[in-house]
């Protein structure tokens, strides 16, 4: 005889308890898993538990921007600049690439389209109202962040918020790049004083407010673009000072042309900074005769993983197409693609940077290939470069004419880090050079605020950090 037990209430409920912790244990396992893991193939069911969360959502950047990159086609704007009086200026890759100093009007002529991000950001600003001196001040510095000012055409920092070296890195970099922009600067008594935050963290902390990033996505709109650091320099192997990977990647094309590159789609990268975008990538390029895709495991120097040796910016050159992922948020490899004459793919970008207008997707000006989010069309836009070598060939011209000779140089940036002083100082306050401290006698004192950027970057380590705290 069958005893048909019912289990009794505290049994039933011991039952579930146990049952629904295991289940959420093993999500959660199978989440971290599914995000640290480097196991290039994933078992089917940590694939699906696998959150989208900001690496794989809907939501995506989309440039129409024939206003921006098509009006440099049009005759350039004349600069009557005192210099050359009497003749029209050009922008000349090979004369201007590296001049930080070009005019407003050279720059306005240069680089047509460059200034969208500035001009969105100051208008979306003016519609709020003015950038006030609490608005910097009635919130807490998070990571990656910095208080500085230019001040009688020179950087000061007020306050700092770094975690660690990257940080610090990133944003003594940062520093450097805005430095020299100013330092250029043809009328150096005409940049404005302005006060302002920049955070160098790739997710923005604090999203609603004024705060100058490296990146965005499309509804952030109180945020406001810089460069990123990468164009002062980074510190990894193989890369370092922008326009020094550049000069390499002119360099490697005049030993490897476009004819003897390999016609396959090569990316190397961690999987581990956007599990589930990358992984797509990693897939849908699985096994294909024209893929070189693999995975980057920093620790791991033997690389034993067939197609994942560590390839640096130029080496990515030797070949026609190379395919690009957003991280975190975004990556600052896109730059160093768009060094190479190749055939840039990228998905559809959800992370904006400053000079992302400039990206067009379609038409005779076409500069990159965009593809979706989740890479389904990866195998098809393939088949179609491989079909249509000129139009590929077209795709990688228009891609060193628009980004590595105009867009990404030197030039540009401090052109753009220019019109981003501009743009901020007309929606923020006059900044003051002393404030009123406490002597100790109930007599305030008149101190200058922060500390020159020349004398900042002296500082150790601990000090720069969390500064000026760590002064005391
Ligand atoms: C260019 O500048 C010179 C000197 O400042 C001036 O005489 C001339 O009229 C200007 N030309 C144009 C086309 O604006
Ligand atoms: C500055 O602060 C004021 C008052 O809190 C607020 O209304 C305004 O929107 C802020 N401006 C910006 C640009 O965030």
């Amino acid at each position: 005889m069958i005893l048909r037990r019912r289990c009794g209430a505290s049994d039933c409920l011991a039952w579930f308890f146990i049952s629904g912790i295991a289940l959420i244990f093993f999500l959660i396992s199978s989440i971290l898993y599914g995000t640290r893991t480097e196991n290039p193939s994933l078992p089917r069911v940590v694939q699906e538990v696998l959150p989208a969360g900001r690496c794989l959502c809907q939501q995506s950047t989309t440039f129409e921007c024939a206003t921006c990159l098509d009006c440099a086609a049009h005759p350039p704007f004349v600069a009557n600049t005192t210099r050359t009086e009497g003749e029209s200026w050009v922008f000349d890759y090979r004369r201007d690439a590296s001049n930080y100093g070009l005019d407003e009007v050279q720059c306005q002529a240069a680089f047509p389209g460059l200034f969208e991000e500035a001009t969105r950001a100051k208008n979306y600003a003016k519609g709020k109202g003015m950038v006030t001196q609490k608005n910097l001040t009635d919130f807490d510095l998070s990571k990656g962040m910095v208080h500085a000012m230019i001040y009688d055409g020179q950087l000061r920092v007020l306050r700092t918020f770094l975690v660690d070296n990257i940080n610090r890195q990133k944003a003594i970099a940062s520093l450097a790049a805005l430095h020299r922009a100013i330092s250029a600067a043809r009328d150096r008594p005409s940049i404005p004083n302005i006060e302002f935050v920049l955070s160098v963290e790739d997710l923005p902390a604090q999203p609603k407010k004024p705060l100058w990033m490296l990146s965005r996505r499309a509804g952030d709109d109180d945020l406001w673009l810089m460069p990123d650091f990468g164009w002062w320099s980074w510190d990894m192997p193989s890369l370092g000072a922008f326009d020094e990977i550049a000069a390499e990647a002119i360099q490697r094309e005049r030993v490897e042309p476009w004819d003897s590159k390999k016609e396959k789609l090569v990316w190397r990268g961690k999987l581990n900074f956007a599990p589930k975008l990358r992984r797509k990538l990693v897939d849908a390029a699985k096994g294909k005769p024209w893929s070189d895709v693999g995975q980057v495991k920093w620790e791991d120097t033997e690389f034993k993983e067939p197609g994942a040796q560590f390839l640096g910016p130029v080496d990515q050159c030797s070949y026609m197409f190379i395919a690009h992922a957003e991280g975190r948020s975004y990556s600052g490899a896109l730059k160093y693609r768009q060094l190479c004459r190749s055939v840039v793919v990228s998905h559809k970008l959800q992370w904006i940077q400053h000079y992302h207008y400039l990206l067009v997707a379609t038409g005779s000006k076409q500069n990159y290939v965009e593809v979706e989010r989740d890479f389904s069309d990866l195998s098809s836009a393939m088949d179609d470069l491989l079909a249509h070598p000129e139009k590929a060939k077209r795709i990688a011209d228009n891609s060193v004419k628009t980004f590595r000779e105009r867009y990404l140089t030197g030039a540009a940036e401090a052109c753009y880090w220019r019109a981003l002083i501009k743009a901020w100082k007309e929606v923020s306050f006059e900044p003051a050079l002393y404030e009123k401290v406490e002597d100790g006698h109930k007599k305030k004192r008149e101190q200058k605020r922060g500390v020159r950027y020349e004398t900042f970057i002296l500082y150790g380590y601990n000090t720069q950090l969390e500064w000026p705290k760590s002064a005391k």
